[in-house]
């Protein structure tokens, strides 16, 4: 299994954005899109193997996560609009209990932000990705099963930062450059990808 967690710092937890215009209506709900399609899509097809959390920390009804499954997803479409049609029926759901409510199949919706995604993930490396970190290509470090925090645009703030540091999350590089969000999603990916099919 692999498991992403993406927060928005500002993206927003109310489904009160436009279709027509994500990234100026929504605090850059598309960077989170983006991450999310290269965290569960391949061509043609839904991970079953990925789990990914958008972590909504902006807007007036924040916090709150959008969790989806890859093992029970269904007719996730790869296009930035049709994923945020998703969310936004996600975020139209009432949830103001404790855990996750159910959207549709592998879609599911909670209020909080990283404290209700900790305690709904299984026990895992944690690995916080950052340009200062460890060498995602260091073989001695085991991926597998691992979950992996993103920032977004703005990147991690202080108290997400102490709270996984906390946690004994690593942090882990793709490469020296800064690079956007949803390109160090997918270099992760390959990454495991690679190394399941080299210990296939
Ligand atoms: C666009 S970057 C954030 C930039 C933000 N201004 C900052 O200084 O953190 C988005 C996220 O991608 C991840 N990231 C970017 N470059 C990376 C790299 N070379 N290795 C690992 N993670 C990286 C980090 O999680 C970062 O928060």
């Amino acid at each position: 299994m692999r498991h992403f967690v993406v927060i928005g710092q500002r993206a927003t937890a109310s489904p009160d954005f436009l279709l027509v215009d994500i990234p100026s209506t929504s605090g850059r709900l598309d960077v989170l899109l983006r991450c999310l399609r290269a965290a569960m899509l391949v061509s043609h097809g839904v991970r079953r193997d990925a789990t990914t959390y958008l972590v909504l920390l902006g807007g007036p009804n924040a916090p709150r996560t959008v969790r989806f499954d890859g093992s029970a997803a269904r007719y996730l479409r790869p296009d930035e609009r049709s994923l945020a049609t998703v969310l936004q029926k996600a975020l139209a759901t009432e949830c103001t209990g404790a855990g996750f409510v159910a959207v549709r199949t592998g879609v599911a919706v909670a209020s909080g932000g990283l404290d209700v995604v900790l305690a709904d993930l299984p026990e895992a490396t944690l690995f916080m990705l950052d340009e200062a970190g460890s060498d995602l290509r260091d073989p001695t470090i085991e991926l597998r099963d691992a979950v992996f925090f993103v920032g977004d645009h703005v990147g991690f703030d202080e108290t997400v930062r102490a709270q996984l540091t906390a946690l004994g999350a690593r942090i882990l590089s793709v490469g020296p450059l800064t690079l956007q969000a949803e390109d160090v999603v997918t270099i992760v990916g390959n990454e495991l990808d690679r190394r399941e099919h080299v210990n296939a």
